[in-house]
């Protein structure tokens, strides 16, 4: 079992019957939801929502009852990936595209627990590019008005030659901070821009970390 696995795994251990559950998106989120689905074959009853298509179609074929929005007044647990975390469980996310809906189902959780490999353990986040997900209308001005306020590397993301478009049809930029010394701060700035839907810093969201290590053993951080 490596990092990933061990940590989807071990996060699922908090999922209990009758709990509306939110499922996070990637690779990590992935071994969440086949463990739920597991379980859910065992017998486990819950809720499910999911945080991006691709998370819906892994757990439509995984059995796991999943619910509309509308339909969910509230969620108790979301177990979900993230591309960095650092000591105060401020993380950057979004590299799979899905930062939207997965903060969205985050902050209507009581609870947020962050699966990763140790590896996106960090002290200071910014080494993995900000995802930004922006309104594809006039989207060249508010990447000027990016380029203007934050003088660092950034640009559109791309997917096989074409621009990349989220579930909520929009597109993200890719920005390179380098070192975010004060992610609440950035993370206030951003979404005051117009033209910026949300962006992947989740400060104060998540309560939880387990972080798996190569030898299949978890490190849980609370
Ligand atoms: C999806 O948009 C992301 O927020 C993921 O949760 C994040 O990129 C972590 O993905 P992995 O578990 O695949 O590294």
């Amino acid at each position: 079992m490596n990092g990933k696995q061990a940590a989807g795994y071990r996060a699922v251990e908090w999922v209990q019957p009758g709990m509306t559950v939110g499922l996070g998106t990637g690779s990590t989120a992935y071994w969440a939801i086949q463990r739920i689905g597991e379980r859910v074959k065992e017998g486990l009853e819950i809720k499910a929502i999911a945080t991006s298509k691709a998370s819906e179609k892994l757990a439509k074929e995984l059995n796991i009852p999943l619910f509309e929005a509308a339909d969910i007044p509230h969620i108790d647990l979301t177990i979900d990936g993230a591309d960095e975390v650092n000591p105060q469980m401020a993380l950057i996310k979004g590299g799979g595209g899905a930062l939207l809906r997965e903060k969205m189902v985050a902050l209507k959780s009581d609870k947020l627990i962050v699966v990763a490999d140790a590896s996106k353990d960090v002290e200071v986040l910014g080494n993995f590019k900000l995802p930004i997900e922006v309104v594809p209308f006039a989207c060249e001005w508010t990447f000027e008005n990016l380029r203007k306020q934050y003088d660092v590397p950034m640009e559109f993301r791309y997917r096989d030659g074409s621009i990349y478009v989220t579930d909520n049809g929009n597109y993200i930029v890719d920005a390179s901070f380098g070192r975010i010394e004060d992610p609440e701060k950035l993370a206030v700035q951003l979404k005051s821009m117009t033209g910026i839907v949300d962006h992947g810093l989740f400060v104060g969201i998540a309560e939880t970390v387990v972080l798996g290590n190569e030898d299949g053993t978890v490190t849980v951080r609370t």
